[in-house]
Order: structure tokens, then C-alpha cells, then sequence
């Protein structure tokens, strides 16, 4: 064997080789179910939820839909952040967490949905009735895309990096 063969397989991955990688249960849980998982579902529904009400104010000109998009996008704002600030606090944490670079990737993409949902439900608040065309009806369209981004996302932290998952299943 070559000496610069035999030094390659001496080198050892200095993330993976950390002995708490494999410490990526999570800690912000109710019996063992994770809190962040429980609070994603709302920001997701109801920003889709403030996208279809813009459509449908949008093709009917009613204005219940704008009054329902103003509502939809403000909670899904605010249950937004409350799903971020528990993902944040796994996030610092939980070593195992913190240590795989796809987890730093989803908050990346989190962040940014949650600016543009602040965004998106800051401008409804200045009228509400006359802010669809073009602006509102692109910062959700953009909310939506962006969730549809992150929630995917998640589920690939859980689900190809095991990140928050039990190692107590059988
Ligand atoms: C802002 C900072 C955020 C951080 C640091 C964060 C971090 C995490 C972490 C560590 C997980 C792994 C599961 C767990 O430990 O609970 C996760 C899962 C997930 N996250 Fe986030 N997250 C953030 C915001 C969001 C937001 C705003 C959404 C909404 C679209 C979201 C959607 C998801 C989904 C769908 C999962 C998979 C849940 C499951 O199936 O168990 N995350 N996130």
C-alpha cells in the first residue's frame, strides 16, 4: 500500500467521529414526542390557508377572503415563530443536533420563511382590502413555496439524518 493511501485511511471524519453525533434525541418533548414536530403543522396549514383566501378573494372580489387571508397570515406567523423558537432551543441543545450541518441548513431556510411570513402579514396591515395585486398575493404565494421548502425539509432532518428521533424504538 502506498504511504499516501495508508495516511487516507487513517484520517477519521472529525463531525461524525464526535462521540455525542449519535446524541440527536430530542429534549424540548412531552413524553418522548417532540414539541416542534407538534407546532410545524399550524405555521404550514395556515399559511396555504392565507394563499387559498388570497385566491379566492382574488376571483370573487368578496371581502371576507381578505379579511380571512389578514388572520391566517398573522397567526401563521406567530405560531411561526413559536415552532421556531422550540426547533432554535433543540437546535442549541441537543449535541448531535448542532453538530450535523444539515440542521444549521433548515434553520437557514426556516429563518427565511419566517421573514417573509412577518412580511407578508406586517403589509396586510396596512389595508388590508387593496394590497392583493401584485404584492400580497406574491408574498404569499412565496410563504406558501417557502413552507412547502422547510416542512420538507424537516422531514428530511428526521427521516434521512434521524435527527429528534428515539433510539429506544425497537
Ligand atoms: C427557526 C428555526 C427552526 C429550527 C432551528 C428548526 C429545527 C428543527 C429540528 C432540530 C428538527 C428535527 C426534529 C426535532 O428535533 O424536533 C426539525 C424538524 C422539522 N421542522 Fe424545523 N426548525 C425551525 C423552524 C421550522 C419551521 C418554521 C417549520 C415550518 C415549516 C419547520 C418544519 C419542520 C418539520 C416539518 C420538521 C419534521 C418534523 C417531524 O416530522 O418530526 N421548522 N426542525
Amino acid at each position: 500500500m502506498q504511504a499516501h493511501e495508508k495516511r487516507e485511511n487513517q484520517l477519521t471524519d472529525p463531525i461524525s467521529s464526535n462521540p455525542k453525533f449519535n446524541h440527536a434525541e430530542s429534549r424540548i418533548a412531552i413524553a418522548g414526542h417532540p414539541v416542534h414536530a407538534m407546532l410545524v403543522s399550524f405555521p404550514i396549514a395556515l399559511t396555504t390557508c392565507a394563499w387559498g383566501a388570497d385566491i379566492f378573494y382574488w376571483a370573487t372580489g368578496d371581502l371576507f377572503w381578505a379579511r380571512a387571508a389578514l388572520w391566517a397570515s398573522g397567526m401563521a406567523f406567530l405560531m411561526g415563530l413559536l415552532a421556531g423558537l422550540s426547533g432554535t432551543v433543540e437546535l442549541l441543545v441537543v449535541p448531535g443536533i448542532r453538530a450535523r450541518a444539515a440542521s444549521w441548513t433548515h434553520f437557514i431556510i426556516a429563518m427565511t420563511l419566517l421573514a417573509v411570513l412577518g412580511a407578508n402579514w406586517g403589509y396586510r396591515l396596512y389595508g388590508y382590502e387593496e394590497m392583493l395585486l401584485p404584492y400580497g398575493l406574491l408574498l404569499s404565494s412565496l410563504s406558501a413555496a417557502f413552507a412547502g421548502f422547510a416542512g420538507w425539509h424537516g422531514g428530511k432532518l428526521v427521516f434521512d439524518y434521524q435527527v429528534g428521533t428515539s433510539s429506544s424504538g425497537s
